[in-house]
């Protein structure tokens, strides 16, 4: 395994960050190359929790490199307090270990009113996004008036450029919205300092990670959000602003498609969403309580609870056949003791019909309502449990219902957050 792309199934927030903890420990490089701080990575190590929004999960192991690409969104500020924070607590960063795209766009401070701004505007079609001015930045990308990192650290190009910008910004920010434009000169100055602090670390990362690959080093993508939300394929307009999957890669870091050899798949063992748009396995009852209960749901970027709901199959299926995966990983199976019985949504019905496959093309995915299957629960504490043949029958059985409507053998089950939580099944995790 040289490169490996690890990616959310579902709708975000399927456990990546532990994931990709476990495969950084046998990899060389980490690479992000989407999304931005709207990412929150959770990782324990040794009874320490980290969260991480930026920086790939690989920082926390001595000897990787840590890759942001030039498909990520940063946000300067942002990215330093991570830095600050992980230097606090004695994690090594510095040039070496963490070097970030110089053609990553940049997120400014108007990108972030803007995302608040803009979602007021929408009213009660709303997207629920995370107000990290992913949205807004991503858009300027398109538009070709952001700026890239690389420009922080031209002064001269990036008053220009920033000018420019923020003068329809501001015109946009009172006469759409009524509310107080920016000062360029003091954010000129703001962004200016950020860039010079962030200079160690910018460089042609995309070159960086094709020398490393082409000298036999091991990379790993690191995918953020899940395949649910990706702008092209997810439940648009609910989604994010990226290519979530493994066909953000090649654009996100600069790495040639067909030299992405592994793709594996993360999804929790139930479902969750936050924000809004079509969530067809959605239990909005005392089920989906006991679920959030259960599993903790809550937000690790913003802290609000998630939506529950049962495994997903259709949608599953779909993200894995998507991504090209060649096995899924079922996080938060724990999660699930003590339910009596546990339903997995097997097909949808669409306009009367009933399907197996996902209605992608589908104009109101809203209107899709999921068919379920029940099995019978179990009751017993997965925890502790490290071997495969040491789970509950019914667990067993529950895993390889799911094996079999997904359609990719089930590589790893992961029964709490702690790195030695786990259960292999065919993917070789170092410890
Ligand atoms: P944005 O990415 O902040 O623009 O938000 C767009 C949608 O993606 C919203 O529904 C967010 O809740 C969702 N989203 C963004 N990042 C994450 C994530 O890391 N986990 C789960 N949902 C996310």
């Amino acid at each position: 395994m040289s490169s490996v792309s690890v990616f959310g199934a579902q709708w975000g927030d399927e456990g990546k960050g532990k994931i990709i903890d476990l495969l950084s420990q046998d990899v060389d490089v980490v690479v992000r190359y989407q999304g931005g701080a709207n990412a929150g990575h959770t990782v324990v190590v040794g009874g320490q929790k980290y969260v991480l929004h930026l920086i790939p999960s690989g920082i926390l192991h001595a000897g990787r490199v840590n890759v942001i690409g030039n498909g990520v969104a940063v946000d300067p500020a942002k990215l330093l307090e991570e830095i600050d924070g992980l230097l606090e607590r004695g994690v090594e960063v510095n040039g070496e270990n963490l070097r970030l795209s110089s053609n990553a766009q940049v997120i400014f401070e108007h990108h972030k009113l803007m995302d608040r701004y803009s979602e007021r505007w929408r009213g009660d079609g709303r997207i629920g996004t995370t107000g990290r001015g992913i949205g807004p930045s991503y858009a300027d990308k398109a538009a070709r008036t952001g700026l890239r990192i690389g420009d922080l650290l031209e002064p001269d190009h990036c008053a220009n450029r920033l000018r420019a910008a923020l003068a329809e910004k501001n015109a946009l920010m009172e006469k759409v919205h009524g509310e107080s434009g920016l000062d360029f000169d003091e954010q000129l100055a703001i962004y200016l300092a950020l860039g010079k602090r962030l200079a160690p670390f910018v460089g042609d990362t995309g070159a960086e990670v094709r020398r490393a690959y082409n000298a036999g080093k091991r990379v790993l993508f690191e995918g953020a959000q899940g395949v649910m939300l990706d702008i092209d394929h997810g439940t648009y307009p609910f989604v994010t602003s990226s290519n979530t999957g493994t066909n953000g890669i090649p654009a996100g870091a600069g790495f040639p498609a067909k030299q992405i050899e592994t793709a594996y798949g993360i999804a929790k063992a139930y479902c969750t969403r936050v924000g809004e748009g079509p969530f067809p396995s959605e239990q909005a009852d005392p089920i989906g309580k006991r679920i959030r209960d259960a599993g903790n749901e809550y937000g690790a970027t913003t802290g609000r609870p998630r939506r529950c709901g049962w495994f997903d199959a259709v949608a599953v299926r779909y993200g894995l056949e998507l991504c090209g995966a060649d096995g899924l990983v079922v996080t938060n199976l724990d999660v699930l003791s003590g339910f009596e019985e546990i339903s997995v949504a097997t097909r949808y019905r669409v306009g009367g019909e009933e399907r197996e496959d996902y209605p992608a093309d589908l104009v109101d995915l809203g209107s899709v309502q999921a068919i379920y299957e029940s099995r019978p629960g179990w009751t017993e504490d997965l925890t502790a449990v490290r071997k495969y043949e040491d789970l509950p029958q019914r667990a067993r059985d529950y895993v390889e219902w799911l094996e079999q409507l997904v359609g990719v053998p089930i590589v790893l089950l992961s029964v709490g957050p702690d790195r030695e939580q786990v259960i292999p099944r065919g993917l070789f995790v170092a410890s």
